[in-house]
């Protein structure tokens, strides 16, 4: 038995995430158990998923979010691969239901598989995006290796250095990106400092780079989280090819951006 059995708008949801995570393997940003994934599967339970008991011992998340209060989410598993989640998405993750103090968790399906050391982070943004009202729904937390690399460069941790190098990639970046990528100083892998400094980053921008780690975007859907982080990896490629070539990249000038921002109408705020 699982919680996904005849419930094909719940299946759908946990399979585009095996989709993806079968991605972030093939494209090497997942390596042993890297990366974590949360969604928020809210809109598919019924009667019977409320129901359900614990099947594990009540966890603290630590922190308090209220508007996480009585909310489901699919969550990765502590230490558990992406390519196996990918074929094996409820033994390598599983779904949480929020407790009444919004400061715990509890285990109810398919079986007791511990979510990641980053859920604070994850459940810090998940609270945000209801709080705002958002229609997005999925967290993603990977390991992409261009743009880690570039985080290991002091020069492009300044300000919105790193956002303009990468827009002047190529057009699609800034179309695509247009709030560009916020850096988060170092911090403790799943410390509270982290999702904190996560929290306040995503506020203005479209992805969020943690120094000499990994990247956490948010999205509509788990496929959409996957898209925001590809783009900019993409062009952090780019540059880097361009390097390896012998040269500085020029970039697109100034006003070849203005003029995709004016002509494309870009949003400077995330859209609901
Ligand atoms: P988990 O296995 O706990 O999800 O941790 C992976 C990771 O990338 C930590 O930052
Ligand atoms: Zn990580």
């Amino acid at each position: 038995m699982s919680i996904l059995d005849n419930r094909p708008g719940l299946t759908a949801e946990v399979y585009k995430v095996a989709e993806v995570t079968g991605y972030l393997w093939q494209k090497g940003w997942a390596e042993r158990n890297g990366g974590n994934i949360t969604v928020n599967i809210t809109e598919f339970v019924d009667d019977e998923i409320k129901a359900m008991p614990a099947i594990a011992p009540v966890m603290k998340i630590g922190k308090v979010l209220p508007y996480l209060k009585g909310k489901y989410f699919y969550v990765k598993g502590t230490g558990k691969r992406m390519r196996d989640l990918a074929r094996w998405p409820m033994q390598n993750g599983s779904v949480i239901r929020i407790c009444d103090d919004c400061a715990s968790y509890e285990i109810i399906a398919d079986e007791p598989v511990l979510p990641t050391s980053e859920l604070p982070s994850h459940l810090a943004l998940q609270n945000y995006l209801l709080e705002t009202g958002s229609k997005y729904k999925a967290t993603l937390h990977t390991h992409p290796i261009e743009l880690v690399a570039m985080s290991h460069i002091k020069r492009f941790l300044k300000g919105d250095t790193m956002t303009k190098v990468l827009w002047s990639m190529i057009p699609e970046t800034l179309a695509f990106a247009p709030l560009g990528i916020g850096i988060v100083p170092y911090a403790l892998p799943g410390s509270i400092e982290l999702a904190d400094a996560t929290l306040e980053a995503i506020k203005t921008h479209d992805v969020v780079l943690w120094e000499k780690h990994g990247t956490v975007a948010v999205g509509l859907d788990i496929m959409d989280a996957f898209d925001q982080t590809d783009v900019l990896c993409k062009a952090a490629n780019i540059y880097m090819c361009a390097r390896n070539m012998g040269s500085e990249p020029d970039g697109m000038t100034d006003e070849a951006m203005k003029e995709v921002q004016d002509v494309f109408n870009l949003p400077k705020k995330r859209p609901c």
